[in-house]
């Protein structure tokens, strides 16, 4: 099999594979019940095939847990790019909830620690310096879902040295075109892409329609790889995070960074078959 693409993080040069996997409500799950196994295979599968990042967040339950817990039966921990958040108010809030999830991650660094929906983010952004000081965190960043929060997101990184920002940007939902996917690399900042298939809406508006023939052109077997593959062509894009729980549906998103991407017309031709 051909070997994941990979795209650099402007700060360090470092390089990502361009698919990674979300764990919101997927690895909410109960610790050691029958959901577990399948989830050790989800993650076993993503390393085995050469990706590596992981997002999650002390807002997701027991992801971090379960992430964390895999990852040490596995012994995957120095394969995987864990990236994790904080979401809470308060200098000692913020410290207390990280450490919990250097704890549940099983780890002494973590690779990204971003700010969740910028809640609370002057306060957590100093915490976050010194500890990459320290060492302890690899890559300070902030997140987002909403297109509302862009132009915030925009003010800040212009302002503040952060070397990740995670967005929410889709077929269906192109505000980042407009300016901050430039802006960030203008920046040096690495991208992070969130709900790519509007956590699974996007599968409902292609229901019962086969994969256009004109899209295995750019190398798609299916509606996720088109979904994924518009996101990924565009080149201010680091990584795009798709949740799943499932391993057939992780080996098919892995998929969308093998092969050519969409040129501008072909990805017209996505957002024609979406509308
Ligand atoms: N503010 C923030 O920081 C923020 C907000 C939202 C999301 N996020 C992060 O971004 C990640 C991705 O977003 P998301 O999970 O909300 O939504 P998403 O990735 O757009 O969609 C996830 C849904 O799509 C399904 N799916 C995945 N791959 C599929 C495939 N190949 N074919 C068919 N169905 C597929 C999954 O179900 P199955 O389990 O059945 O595959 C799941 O229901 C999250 O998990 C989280 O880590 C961060």
């Amino acid at each position: 099999m051909q070997d994941l693409q990979k795209r650099p993080i402007p700060s360090t040069k470092e390089m990502l594979p361009i698919v990674g996997l979300g764990t919101w409500e997927t690895f909410d799950v109960t610790p050691k019940g029958e959901e577990q196994s399948q989830l050790k295979d989800v993650l076993k599968t993503l390393v085995s095939k050469g990706a590596s990042v992981v997002d999650s967040s002390p807002m997701y339950g027991n992801a971090e847990r379960i992430v964390g817990e895999l990852s040490q039966e596995l012994d995957i921990n120095k394969q995987l790019f864990v990236a994790t958040k904080v979401w809470t108010s308060g200098q000692a809030e913020g410290i207390k909830q990280m450490e919990r999830s250097f704890l549940l991650f099983k780890r002494k660094t973590i690779d990204l620690l971003q700010v969740h929906n910028l809640m609370d983010w002057q306060t957590h952004l100093k915490t976050l310096n010194d500890w990459k000081e320290q060492g302890r965190v690899r890559y300070v960043g902030l997140t987002h879902y909403l297109d509302s929060a862009h132009e915030t997101i925009e003010s800040i990184i212009t302002k503040h040295s952060i070397d990740f920002i995670q967005i929410n940007y889709s077929v269906n939902s192109r505000n980042a075109e407009k300016r901050l996917l430039k802006v960030a690399a203008d920046k040096n900042v690495a991208v992070l892409i969130n709900r790519p298939f509007e956590e699974g809406a996007l599968f409902n508006r292609v229901k019962g329609k086969p994969v256009p023939e004109w899209a295995k052109a750019f190398d798609c077997e299916s509606w996720g790889q088109v979904f994924l593959k518009f996101i990924l062509s565009n080149p201010h894009v680091t990584c795009v995070i798709p949740g799943t729980s499932k391993v057939k549906h992780l080996l098919d998103n892995l998929g969308a960074a093998l092969g050519r991407l969409p040129s501008e017309k072909e990805r017209q031709r996505i957002v024609e078959a979406l509308s």
